[in-house]
Order: C-alpha cells, then sequence, then structure tokens
C-alpha cells in the first residue's frame, strides 16, 4: 500500500479512450482524435505534475490494437514521434521524467528511437513521472513474469517458494516506476466501463473513475473534479 500525502493519488491511470468517436462525430477521420488527444496528454500531465501525482500512466496502444486497421495502427506508431518533438522542452520545464511499460517488439525503430531518446533526455528530472503504456497488456505482462519466474526455477537461482507477491511484481514492466506499481486512481473517458487489459495486477485495490466525456475534450477542471471525487472515498483494501 502506497504512504499517500494529503490523501491524494500517487499513481494515476488513464484509459485514454474515444479519440475515434470524437473526430467522426466531426466528420473527421479518426487519426484527427488521435492527434487532438495529444493535446489532452499534454494539458492532464501539465496538471498532474503541479498537484504532485508521482506516476501517471497513460494507456497509449494495447496488445490488442494491432487488430486495427493498418493505416490506423501506422498512425498510433507514429504519435509518439510527434509527441516528444513537440512536446520535451515543455516535460523539462516541469522536470517530468518519462517512463515507458510495454513490449518492444513490433514497435518501428523509429518509433522506439524517439521513445527512448525522450527518456534518455529527461532521465535527470526529479518530478513526476509520465509514465506510457505502449504495446502493453496485462495478460501478456503476466505471462512473461511468470515464464521469467519459472526460468530461474529451473536454473536454480530460486525455489517456487520464494515466489512471493513481491518477487512477482519485481518481473512486470511497472517494476521501473517502483515504490508506486499499484495504482491509486483508475480514469477511463469515452463512457466504457471496463479494463481492456490495462494493469490487471495493480488495479487490485485502485479506485475507478469513468466519465463520459471523449479523450480529446478531457481538460485540467476534470482532472481536479476527478481527484476531489478521489479524495472522498474511503479506501478499506479488505478492512473495516
Ligand atoms: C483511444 O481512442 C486511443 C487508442 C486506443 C489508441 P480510440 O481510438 O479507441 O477511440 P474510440 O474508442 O474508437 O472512439
Ligand atoms: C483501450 O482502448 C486501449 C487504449 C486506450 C490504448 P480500446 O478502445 O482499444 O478498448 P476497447 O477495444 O474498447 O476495449
Ligand atoms: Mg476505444
Amino acid at each position: 500500500m502506497n504512504e499517500q500525502e494529503n490523501n491524494s493519488p500517487n499513481h494515476v491511470a488513464i484509459i485514454m479512450d474515444g479519440n475515434g468517436r470524437w473526430a467522426q462525430k466531426q466528420g473527421k477521420p479518426r487519426k484527427f482524435g488521435h492527434e487532438e488527444g495529444m493535446e489532452a496528454i499534454r494539458r492532464v500531465t501539465m496538471r498532474a505534475s503541479e498537484r504532485g501525482v508521482k506516476v501517471l500512466t497513460l494507456y497509449a496502444f494495447s496488445t490488442e490494437n494491432w487488430k486495427r486497421p493498418p493505416q490506423e495502427v501506422h498512425f498510433l506508431m507514429q504519435l509518439p514521434i510527434l509527441f516528444f518533438d513537440r512536446f520535451v522542452p515543455e516535460l523539462q520545464e516541469k522536470n517530468v521524467k518519462v517512463n515507458m511499460i510495454g513490449f518492444e517488439d513490433k514497435v518501428p525503430k523509429s518509433t522506439k528511437k524517439a521513445i527512448s531518446k525522450a527518456m534518455d533526455q529527461t532521465k535527470g528530472n526529479t518530478g513526476m513521472v509520465l509514465n506510457f503504456a505502449f504495446n502493453y497488456g496485462g495478460r501478456a505482462e503476466i505471462t512473461k513474469a511468470t515464464q521469467a519466474l519459472c526460468r530461474k526455477v529451473l536454473n536454480n537461482e530460486i525455489s517456487c517458494d520464494d515466489i512471493t507477491e513481491a518477487l512477482i511484481e519485481e518481473h512486470l514492466f511497472t517494476h521501473s516506476i517502483a515504490p508506486y506499481q499499484e495504482v491509486d486512481l483508475l480514469i477511463r473517458s469515452s463512457g466504457e466501463q471496463r479494463l481492456s487489459n490495462f494493469l490487471l495486477w495493480q488495479n487490485a485495490y485502485s479506485e475507478f473513475y469513468f466519465t463520459d466525456l471523449l479523450w480529446p475534450d478531457f481538460n485540467e477542471e476534470v482532472f481536479d473534479h476527478i481527484i476531489a471525487e478521489y479524495q472522498k472515498r474511503q479506501r478499506r483494501y479488505g478492512a473495516v
């Protein structure tokens, strides 16, 4: 359980959904929604960092999103390049550090390069961690951890009884954001009320907030409102 200051969430995770519908509502191709969604990312990143959030995890591309038409997948793969080109100076100004969780396979080289460049440029920053979930899937993450642990048992590095929750967590992508692996507040836009394979382990005791707003319409005021709602909740973790 994370130590929380002023009842504020340390780790906020967002399923940024509704870009396509936002664009279609205006008779535009879906990619316009993804592009506009970047502005929402910038707004929320700035506000979250001002509010003392420690880690902001944003679901940008799921392991299931490969099922989309090739031209949309291609566009989504270019977005990190566009985003970091535009916003790294502002992230620097706000002392924000970029991190990434997800699988590298199938991600184009130029995208991987842009991501590692942004991580490198911001690695000295000590403020909020802006953590992108890119080619991320919760089940695949747990499967990967299981395989790694199995290999360690077979190599006699550990015994089965050494496998604890803490050791499993060490083998999840989110080990890179320790000690804030656990999600405190999960937000999903666009009115859908499901996890879509996002941080399955880490959301075990998070508070959920669903809004009908489409992601490109998400702004600072909405974020503040959701934080205020979170602060009214009582988290019991199974106790009384
Ligand atoms: C979320 O918006 C962005 C990604 C999944 C990459 P969508 O593209 O899912 O938008 P809708 O849900 O179709 O409106
Ligand atoms: C979840 O949104 C993935 C991201 C926001 C990156 P989707 O739009 O892919 O989820 P489903 O298909 O509606 O569950
Ligand atoms: Mg969607």
